[in-house]
């Protein structure tokens, strides 16, 4: 991907232990033949030193202040007519509260507050400090007001407790900044993109079914990203606890049957990205609720379900041009997926071991091995979901640039 060739990005980074990993992310950047300009808080510089971010951006440093000499050149405006985006990372709970409250003190609240460019916030903090009402009513503010938010994520924090506050990966901000730009030169933007995602649930009477333990989170992860880099997504989902961002077209379904008839009734697609778990069986339905006396005599009959992915992959006339599966197992990991590829006909078939609890069903992370038709396999290690997501997305992307998608089959 080449989307981040010749861009031009206003870096402000706040004083947070995470700013450390911004000179990583600055290298990459550079190798991206990105212009990098900097402004550092006076924290930051507890952190990282001017000269390190100069050498590597090989670009001018600006401290928080106004100077004389750069004010001649109205810095404060200047600089946001000169980027094509503004990244601010780590952003610190203390400056997620300064621009939620439109502070224009010193110069960088000066320089955002004068912006004509998108802003991507990149939150690092103490888990307490991210869910504190205060700065939680920030972010919504924020969002309100347009900012794009870039994580954070779980996981181990640097003062060393475990929760939401980490700053997401120098690769996911890449990652991320990379798909904004593919949004902006509207690639995708006449593909059309169908993700399944969650569990179904198959009812036996009134008040009892058939269901399982998935979340929903890697397909809706997955149906965001893709939307993220513009393509027009459909997320076809059975019963999650998932709140849906407004630009996504949320299909929201319970039975497997539901699920099916989403899907054809969404044909035809380009990409066709199936993330649910759907329950494999009915079972007769009695209308009214099976007495626990009257369970003794009775015979659970199952009848199978219509396979999605398979349909989807088998479809004569409208088969989308790349079709994604996923396998959930305990074992035979690679075995049994390769087989579930096989069998399915699919392009793709994404791998999970759902026998380890920190992965898969219901975690936030994930780790997966992508098989593809023919049979490359690529292992992506433990990550969350959403960088699981990129990386898939990415792969998406690649094998489609340039291509009719369509036709990829
Ligand atoms: N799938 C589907 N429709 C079904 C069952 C599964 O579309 N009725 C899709 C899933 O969304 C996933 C893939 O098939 O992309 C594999 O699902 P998985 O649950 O791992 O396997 P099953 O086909 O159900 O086989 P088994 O339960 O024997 O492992």
């Amino acid at each position: 991907m080449e989307n981040l060739h010749n861009k031009k990005i206003l870096l402000i980074i706040s004083g947070g232990i995470a700013a450390y990993k911004i000179l990583d992310l600055i290298r990459n950047l550079k190798k991206k033949n990105c212009e990098i300009k900097t402004i550092l808080t006076d924290s930051a510089k507890e952190f990282v030193t001017s000269l390190s971010i100069a050498s590597l951006s090989q670009n001018k440093v600006y401290d928080n202040k106004f100077d004389i000499s750069n004010e001649l050149e109205m810095d404060h405006i200047a600089l946001s007519r000169w980027s094509d985006i503004i990244l601010i990372a780590p952003t610190t709970a203390n400056l997620l509260s300064r621009l939620a409250s439109g502070s224009a003190d010193d110069f960088i609240s000066t320089v955002i507050s004068a912006a004509n460019k998108d802003i991507f916030l990149v939150p690092a903090m103490n888990v307490e400090m991210w869910n504190n009402p205060a700065t939680q009513e920030n972010i919504k503010k924020l969002i309100n007001f347009n900012y794009k938010f870039i994580g954070p994520i779980s996981g181990e924090l640097a003062c060393g407790e475990i929760g939401e506050g980490k700053m997401s990966s120098i690769n996911e901000i890449e990652n991320t900044l990379e798909h904004y730009f593919i949004k902006k030169n509207k690639k995708f933007s006449k593909q059309k993109a169908l993700v399944t995602a969650g569990p179904t649930r198959e009812y036996l009477d009134p008040v009892r079914y058939l269901s399982n333990e998935s979340s929903g989170k890697q397909g809706f992860e997955i149906a965001k990203k893709l939307l993220e880099v513009g393509f027009d997504t459909t997320l076809v989902t059975g019963p999650t606890n998932i709140n849906y961002p407004d630009e996504l077209n949320v299909i929201k379904v319970t039975t497997a049957q539901q699920m099916l008839n989403a899907c054809q009734n969404l044909l035809p697609v380009d990409i066709a990205v199936c993330a649910a778990a759907i329950v494999d069986f009915n079972p007769e339905y009695k209308n009214e609720k099976i007495k626990k006396d009257e369970l003794f005599e009775y015979n659970l009959k199952l009848n199978k379900n219509i396979d999605v992915l398979e349909y989807l992959s088998n479809h004569n006339k409208n088969r989308p041009g790349l079709v994604i599966g996923f396998a959930a197992e305990t074992e035979n990991v690679l075995e049994n997926a390769l087989k579930k590829l096989n069998k399915k006909r699919c392009d793709w078939i994404v791998a999970n071991d759902v026998s380890d609890k920190s992965i898969g069903f219901n975690s936030d992370n994930n780790e997966v091995t992508i098989i593809y038709k023919n049979q490359k396999i690529e292992k992506i290690s433990k990550v969350s979901k959403t960088e699981i997501a990129s990386e898939i997305v990415n792969r998406i992307i690649n094998s489609t640039e340039n291509k009719n998608v369509r036709n990829i089959s």
